[in-house]
């Protein structure tokens, strides 16, 4: 027989095997704590209660699954690259396209050259470097790429590959340096390659480099 004491300490399988012989009243009082109400004619009531611990010890156990998987799924998830957005892939496109584009035979040819004298009228109509006149600024954004390394034969900012230089006059070396020059050293571009320049900048920027000699 199962005695209250007995009930209670043997929860679990014994308890279940117990429901065999015997009455429902010895099965109350096996599983009833002392103190709590008697049901009279309860005992599937108690056999629902074993069921819905374990039932929802598996629900628990699922939920902690379940949670497990979606954190391992935002993980993955979170290692695939992202996929391009076709739309910014466009708007790229569009922004790059008058450099980007690719011209092919003579008409691509012609096409091409248009394109360059837009390009070139756009940038001579553009203020370089905000109009300065300080011929350091413009000297060491532009002119020092060739005349600080001395690439291509540009002189550098010494005496003495200037003395020759200077005594062509000073209109001379600004003109060579507006115009561009082709002398025996290699080729002065035109404003040093950028049509942006006006004259005043070039000139500030030549009286600069003159006053800069060593
Ligand atoms: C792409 C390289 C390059 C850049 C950029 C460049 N130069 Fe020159 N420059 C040269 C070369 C090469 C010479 C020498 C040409 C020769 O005498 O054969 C030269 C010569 C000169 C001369 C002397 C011309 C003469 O009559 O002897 C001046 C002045 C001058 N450059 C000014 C400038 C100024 C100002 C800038 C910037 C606005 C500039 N350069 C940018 C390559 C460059």
């Amino acid at each position: 027989m199962l005695t209250p004491g007995q009930g209670r300490s043997g929860r679990g399988k014994g308890q279940v095997r117990a429901f065999r012989g015997l009455d429902g009243a010895d099965i109350i009082a096996g599983l009833v704590p002392p103190g709590s109400a008697r049901q009279p004619g309860s005992t599937v009531r108690n056999h629902d209660l074993v069921f819905l611990k374990h039932f929802s010890q598996v629900i628990a156990f699922l939920v902690v699954v379940m949670i497990g998987l979606i954190l391992l799924g935002l993980y993955f998830n979170s290692r695939i690259e992202p996929e391009e957005n076709p739309v910014a892939v466009a708007a790229t496109e569009a922004r790059i396209r008058p450099v980007g584009e690719v011209y092919a035979g003579a008409t691509g040819a012609a096409a091409a050259a248009a394109a360059a004298e837009a390009a070139a009228k756009a940038a001579a109509g553009q203020v370089a470097y905000d109009g300065t006149l300080d011929g350091q600024v413009i000297y060491e954004a532009l002119c020092g790429a060739c005349h600080t390394s001395g690439a291509g034969g540009a002189p550098r900012l010494e005496r003495a590959a200037w003395a020759a230089r200077i005594a062509q006059g000073i209109d001379t070396l600004n003109r060579h340096a507006i115009e561009g020059f082709q002398g025996e050293a290699g080729v002065m571009p035109a404003k040093g390659g950028n049509p942006a320049l006006t004259d005043e900048q070039v000139i500030a920027t030549v009286q600069w480099m003159l006053d800069n000699l060593k």
